[in-house]
């Protein structure tokens, strides 16, 4: 199934979320393959559970936007386990559509996690991954990327969507 994309404004989204505790179950597999699918179906790279209203600690990467297999990743409870350099690049999130700002990020991490079968699995990664898996771990936290801006930035967009929210156009 397709879920619906949970916008900023929810507290859902600035929760933090609560750790898997059971693997390799067919609700858990299904899960992962529906956020794949909610993903694809909103042209995002990553999605985390908080944005289909889910507070738990799963997130879906694909830098690919679908075209290649192999660039599937899932995170499991991820930890960010190292990190190195700096990286400054365009950010947006699905759950703020149609703002896209400059974020300071690491330009390399290493992640460590589990997959839905239950495994260990280790990632280290560079640029844009790097960035979607900075920005997907956040999530689990209940940060967004509006956070990493400058508190005049941030207040400038928290205003354009109240607005957009009084119009009703942020449902
Ligand atoms: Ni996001």
């Amino acid at each position: 199934m397709i879920y619906r994309v949970v916008k900023y404004g929810d507290p859902v989204l600035e929760t933090r979320a609560a750790d898997i505790m059971s693997f390799d179950t067919p609700e858990l597999h299904q899960l992962v393959a529906d956020m794949f699918g909610t993903m694809y179906a909103h042209k995002g790279v990553g999605l985390a559970a908080p944005q289909i209203g889910l507070s738990q600690r799963l997130t879906v990467i694909d830098c690919s936007a679908g075209q290649d297999e192999t660039q599937k990743v899932v995170l499991i409870n991820p930890e960010i386990v190292h990190r190195e350099g700096q990286q400054v690049g365009e950010e947006g999130c699905l759950s703020i559509p149609g703002f896209r700002e400059d974020v300071k990020r690491t330009m390399k991490v290493t992640v460590r996690a589990r997959n839905a079968a239950g495994e260990s699995v280790e990632l280290t990664a560079e640029g844009l991954l790097s960035r979607a898996i900075q920005h997907e771990t956040d999530h689990l936290n209940g940060v967004l990327f509006l956070n990493h801006l400058s508190l005049l930035k941030r207040d400038l967009i928290r205003r354009k969507i109240r607005k957009l929210a009084k119009a009703g156009e942020w449902e």
